[in-house]
C-alpha cells in the first residue's frame, strides 16, 4: 500500500500547487491512494462542493479535514454525501459528517481516520479514546489504517503517535502548517510525522498574507486574515509505504518550493 498524503491545502495558491505538481508526484511515487487535508482549501477556511469536486478531478482520492471543517456554510449541504471525505471523528455525534471511512483499493481495504487534538484547541471529545474505538471497528474489516491527527502541539501529536504505535500503519500530523523533520517508523511499526506542513502561499505566514499577521502581533488588535491568490507556492506532504501486514515500511517527506525544487 503506497500512500501519498499532502498537508493542508490553503486557498487558490494551494489548489494551484496541486494542479502543478500532483501528476509529477504521482508518476514518481506511484501511490495506491492520494489523500490531502482540505480544511483550508476554500480561501483558507473550509471547503465548498465545487472545490471538493475540483480536487477529485485533479487526482486526489480522499480528503481529511480539521478545525475549519465547517468554515463554509455550504459544507452542511454536501458533507453527508461526500463519500471521499472525513472530518475529525471526535467532534460531537451531532456534527454533520463522519470521522472514519473505509475505501477499497484493488482487493485491499484502507481505513482513513481523522482526529483532532484538544491542547490549545476546541474542547471536543477525547481523541485517544475515540482512536481506540475506531481502530477496534476498523480492524474487523480493513487491512490498513491511516490516521490524520489534526492538532496544535507537538506533544499531543507525539503522544498520539506512540499511543497508536503498532495498531495503525501511519499517524500523520496536520494543522500547524509547518513541516517537521521527525519522520520515522516507530518501534512497533507505525509511520509517524508530527506535521506534514501546508500547501499554499510560500511567502506568507502559514499560508496567510504576512502583513496583517505581523500587525496583529505588534498591536494585539484584530486583523482580517488575507489569503493571497497569487505568489510563490509550497507543497508539503509525506509518502508512506505499508507492508502487507499493515505495518509501515517507509516514510519520506515531500517538500517542494523555490528553496527545495522538485528533483524528479
Ligand atoms: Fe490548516
Ligand atoms: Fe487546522
Amino acid at each position: 500500500m503506497r500512500i501519498l498524503f499532502i498537508g493542508d491545502i490553503v486557498g487558490k495558491i494551494g489548489r494551484q500547487a496541486i494542479s502543478d505538481y500532483l501528476s509529477q508526484l504521482k508518476q514518481h511515487y506511484r501511490p495506491t491512494v492520494t489523500i490531502v487535508n482540505a480544511e483550508n482549501a476554500a480561501h483558507g477556511k473550509g471547503i465548498t462542493e465545487k472545490i471538493y469536486k475540483e480536487l477529485l478531478r485533479e487526482g486526489v482520492d480522499f480528503m481529511t479535514m480539521g478545525n475549519h471543517t465547517y468554515g463554509q456554510r455550504q459544507i452542511y449541504e454536501f458533507i453527508e454525501d461526500a463519500t471521499r471525505m472525513v472530518r475529525p471523528a471526535n467532534f460531537p455525534d451531532e456534527a454533520p459528517g463522519i470521522g472514519m471511512r473505509t475505501i477499497k483499493l484493488n482487493d485491499k481495504k484502507l481505513a482513513i481516520i481523522n482526529l483532532q487534538g484538544r491542547a490549545f484547541m476546541q474542547d471536543i471529545d477525547d481523541p485517544f479514546k475515540k482512536a481506540d474505538q475506531l481502530i477496534a471497528e476498523a480492524r474487523q474489516e480493513t487491512d490498513y489504517i491511516f490516521v490524520d491527527f489534526h492538532a496544535e502541539t507537538t506533544s499531543e501529536k507525539n503522544a498520539m503517535g506512540w499511543y497508536l504505535d503498532g495498531r495503525v500503519g501511519a499517524v500523520v500530523g496536520t494543522h500547524t502548517h509547518i513541516q517537521t523533520s521527525d519522520e520515522r517508523i516507530l518501534p512497533k511499526g507505525t509511520a509517524y510525522i508530527t506535521d506534514v506542513g501546508m500547501t499554499g502561499y510560500y511567502d506568507g505566514i502559514l499560508g496567510i498574507n504576512r502583513d496583517e499577521v505581523i500587525e496583529r502581533f505588534i498591536t494585539s488588535l484584530p486583523q482580517r486574515h488575507v489569503v493571497p491568490d497569487e505568489g510563490r507556492s509550497v507543497l508539503s506532504g509525506v509518502f508512506i509505504e505499508l507492508n502487507s501486514d499493515g505495518s509501515a515500511k517507509h516514510i519520506e517527506r515531500v517538500l517542494i518550493n523555490d528553496d527545495h525544487p522538485m528533483k524528479y
